[in-house]
């Protein structure tokens, strides 16, 4: 069994997420950074992973242009998507908004991994932003081991 994990990041909360995934999935996995690596073939892989981050209700770019671009293709396997971010209840009705419809439909696990906050990886605007709008001023996980184990599981079987 084959399985890809493609993510998106902007701070590196979605990149440890994939790899906390990784450690927990059977069989071979490649973990590619969408910004950076080059992505293999799809075809080759069993199991399809998409992975991102959220800012201001988006995810990522490359992520979004991916899944449009390879909706044929991901149609015919088994795909996880998973989302990060802080706000819960927000990311939970981003997945149909975010994503093709017919993919997070036929979709075997979609979850929400939870966010992290860590002011130094910020600029100065999303410092602001965080401060003034979410009322935060230190460093905030919320990544869930949990909600990683049960999407792990979903894919595994
Ligand atoms: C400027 C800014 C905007 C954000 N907007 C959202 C948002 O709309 N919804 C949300 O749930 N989290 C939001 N977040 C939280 C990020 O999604 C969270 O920090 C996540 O862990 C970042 O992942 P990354 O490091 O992989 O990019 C925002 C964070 C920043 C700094």
């Amino acid at each position: 069994m084959k399985t890809l994990i493609i993510y998106g990041t902007k701070h590196g909360s979605t990149e440890k997420c994939s790899n906390l995934l990784k450690a927990k999935l059977q069989g071979d996995i490649v973990v590619v950074n969408i910004k950076k690596d080059l992505v293999p073939d799809i075809n080759l892989f069993d199991n399809i992973i998409l992975g991102s981050s959220i800012y201001m209700g988006q995810i990522q770019k490359e992520i979004k242009n991916f899944c449009i671009q390879s909706l044929n293709v991901l149609k015919s396997k088994k795909v996880g998507i998973f989302i990060c971010g802080m706000n819960e209840k927000e990311v939970k009705t981003l997945f149909s908004n975010q994503f093709p419809e017919e993919l997070v439909t036929s979709a075997t696990a979609k979850e929400y991994f939870g966010g992290e906050f860590i002011l130094k990886n910020m600029n100065f605007l999303e410092r602001f932003i965080m401060k003034k709008v979410a009322k935060i001023d230190k460093d905030t996980s919320t990544l869930s081991e949990e909600n990683i184990n049960k999407f792990a599981q979903l894919i595994n079987t």
